[in-house]
């Protein structure tokens, strides 16, 4: 396969075109922030967290989704996206009720982790905060809205790796929510084979298992591994 070569953030790096730059960066031990980033499954450039420059835009560009070129001069880490991915964060968590100390992902959550590490301290957009439900219907599943980023991490890995499609998305705006068999409660939801694979890739509390410490049933790597495992199936 043809192979391009780039820099990232000055170091020059060679990876097999049709690489997206995230790929190509981790690949070559540089770190991007992600939230809607899932290895083992489809990239679709939700979260901004992944924002890079590349020389000669004036625009920003998710490293997720978008493919190298040859030649091409990447930054990952400048002031100004720092800036913006501050602002992402700060967005997301003035949208749905991001309230730490009464959440089941205390610790063991990517966003609140993200939201320390990238120095958000404040939130400088008025809270806007909808009330959505909670569905403690199923046996051992939970899903509380509220606490949703909507990164669809959960909607992909039930489709392209548990192949059932029992997540969707339904309604625009503020009121956008995850639903269960076309909005049925879980417990009715004839299609979920009940694999838990939501809830362990699930960033934030929002899926998680009943009763059970969310730092031991999150698996961010399951997809990844599912598929590794398939694609060594077929070699
Ligand atoms: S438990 Fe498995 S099948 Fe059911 S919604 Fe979650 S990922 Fe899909
Ligand atoms: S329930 Fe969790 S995994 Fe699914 S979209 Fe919301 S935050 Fe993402
Ligand atoms: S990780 Fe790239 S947009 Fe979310």
């Amino acid at each position: 396969m043809k192979s391009v070569r780039l820099t990232i953030d000055g170091r020059a790096v060679e990876v097999p075109d049709g690489t997206t730059i995230l790929d190509a960066a981790m690949a070559n031990g540089i770190k991007i922030p992600t939230l809607c980033h899932l290895e083992g499954v489809k990239d679709y450039g939700g979260c901004r967290l992944c924002l890079v420059e590349i020389k000669g835009s004036p625009k920003v560009f998710p490293a997720c989704t978008t493919p190298v070129g040859q030649g091409m001069e990447v930054t990952t880490n400048s002031d100004r996206l720092k800036e913006y991915r501050k602002m992402a964060l700060q967005l997301l968590l003035s949208e749905r009720a991001h309230i730490c100390s009464v959440c089941v992902a205390n610790g063991a959550c990517e966003l609140q982790s993200l939201a320390s590490e990238l120095g958000v301290d404040q939130l400088i957009f008025e809270r806007d905060w909808p009330e959505l439900s909670v569905d403690l219907t199923h046996a051992y599943l939970v899903i509380d809205r509220n606490r949703c980023i909507l990164c669809t991490r959960c909607i992909r890995v039930c489709d392209e790796i548990e192949g059932v499609h029992t997540l969707d998305l339904m309604l625009r705006g503020k009121e956008t929510q995850v639903v269960i068999d076309l909005n049925e409660n879980w417990k009715n939801a004839t299609s979920c084979t009940g694999c838990r694979k939501c809830a362990k890739v699930c960033p934030v509390g929002a899926i998680y298992v009943k009763g059970e410490a969310l730092s031991s049933t999150k698996d961010k790597e399951v997809a990844k591994f599912i598929t590794e495992r398939r694609r060594s199936a077929f070699e």
